[in-house]
């Protein structure tokens, strides 16, 4: 049968992604380094990265016709995600986000197109064969849907055997009230910048100590900080941290959020020490900040 797969919940769009060396004046013609599309979406660059590091993986999310979902379909399965939990929705369309990427900087900024596309719903989940799954990570999006998700992958655990549990984890990346409560969900919980802005903390290691009474018992809280690396705070209570693997030079650090997540899913759902998973995170996140795409990251 082999490894069992690490299943991905959230959002797939195309990223059209124009590369610069400057980032444009307003009402300027400017011609890019270079153009290209590429699928995105937290969850869908997350199955990518897993891909690339050899594990067995699936996506689970929201899909429209047309051309631009043609293209995110075939690139999944040019990376071999499996797509048995797509949900079509016929009437709706793909999101694409605009990014302008600035080489010199390695910095992105994205415009984000409004979409009708609506997410998977518990109903959808309720599809999902959990044997098949050792692993099962959310990008947090529609928090009280996904809380009866979760909810459902513990009730699940608690009829099997310590060996068939499926670990879970959330991500908390948007500073929005609603996706608060996914903090108390979840094996592992990985909180961005951001986020820990909102909350008022200026370092990753302030974040991780600061939220951690938000989490379940025997939970661990992740936050990466870019060039700063990780922190983590596991139920034994010790502050693990990995500094940041910096490339000679920062080219694209489009999905690197992700990267880490994918790497450090990874190593735990191999039985990894939280700190080494942390450190593995940083340095295929670093490696994919030297490049553009993913493709170079391993
Ligand atoms: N400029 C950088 N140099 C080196 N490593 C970086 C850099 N930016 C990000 N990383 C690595 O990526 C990890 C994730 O960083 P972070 O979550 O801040 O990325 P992000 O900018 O939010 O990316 P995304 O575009 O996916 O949102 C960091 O822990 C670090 O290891
Ligand atoms: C793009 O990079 C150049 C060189 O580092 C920098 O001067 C410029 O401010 C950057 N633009 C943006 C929007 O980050
Ligand atoms: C779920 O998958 C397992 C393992 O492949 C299989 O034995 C079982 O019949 C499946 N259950 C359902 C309801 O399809
Ligand atoms: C979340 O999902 C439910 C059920 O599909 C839906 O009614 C609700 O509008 C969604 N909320 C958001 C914020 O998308
Ligand atoms: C599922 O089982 C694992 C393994 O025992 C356990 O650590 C975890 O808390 C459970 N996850 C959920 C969401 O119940
Ligand atoms: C998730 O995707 C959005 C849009 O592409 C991006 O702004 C955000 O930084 C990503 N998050 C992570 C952790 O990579």
């Amino acid at each position: 049968m082999g490894e069992k797969r690490i299943l991905c919940v959230g959002l797939v769009c195309l990223d059209i992604i124009s590369v610069v060396d400057r980032y444009p004046a307003e009402d300027t013609d400017t011609r890019c380094l270079s153009q290209r599309w590429q699928r995105g979406g937290n969850a869908s660059n997350t199955c990518t990265v897993l891909a690339l590091l050899g594990a067995p993986c699936a996506f689970m999310g929201s899909l429209a016709p047309g051309h631009a979902a043609n293209f995110v379909r075939d690139d999944f399965q040019r990376y071999k995600v499996d797509l048995a939990h797509v949900i079509m929705h016929p009437a709706c369309a793909l999101p694409i986000s605009m990014v302008i990427s600035n080489s010199t900087a390695g910095t992105r900024t994205i415009l984000h197109a409004a979409s009708n596309l609506p997410d998977v719903t518990d109903a959808d989940f309720e599809q999902v064969n959990l044997s098949l799954y050792k692993w099962i990570h959310w990008e947090g999006r529609n928090a009280s849907e996904q809380v009866k998700m979760l909810q459902r992958v513990e009730e699940y655990n608690q009829t099997c055997s310590e060996s068939q549990r499926v670990g879970t984890s959330v991500e908390v990346e948007k500073p929005r009230q609603e996706l608060y409560q996914l903090f108390g969900y979840g094996d592992v919980v990985f909180v961005s910048k951001d986020v820990a802005k909102d909350f008022g903390f200026c370092s990753a290691s302030e974040a991780v100590k600061g939220l951690y009474r938000h989490v379940k018992p025997g939970a661990t809280l992740i936050c990466a900080w870019a060039e700063n690396g990780a922190d983590a705070l596991g139920p034994d209570g010790q502050l693990v941290h990995s500094d940041a693997f910096s490339p000679d030079t920062v080219v694209d650090t489009l999905g690197a959020g992700d990267t880490f997540n994918a790497a450090v899913i990874l190593a735990l759902s191999r039985g990894r020490p939280l700190h080494e998973a942390i450190t593995y995170g940083c340095q295929v996140a670093g490696r994919k900040c030297g490049v553009h795409g993913y493709d170079g990251i391993v």
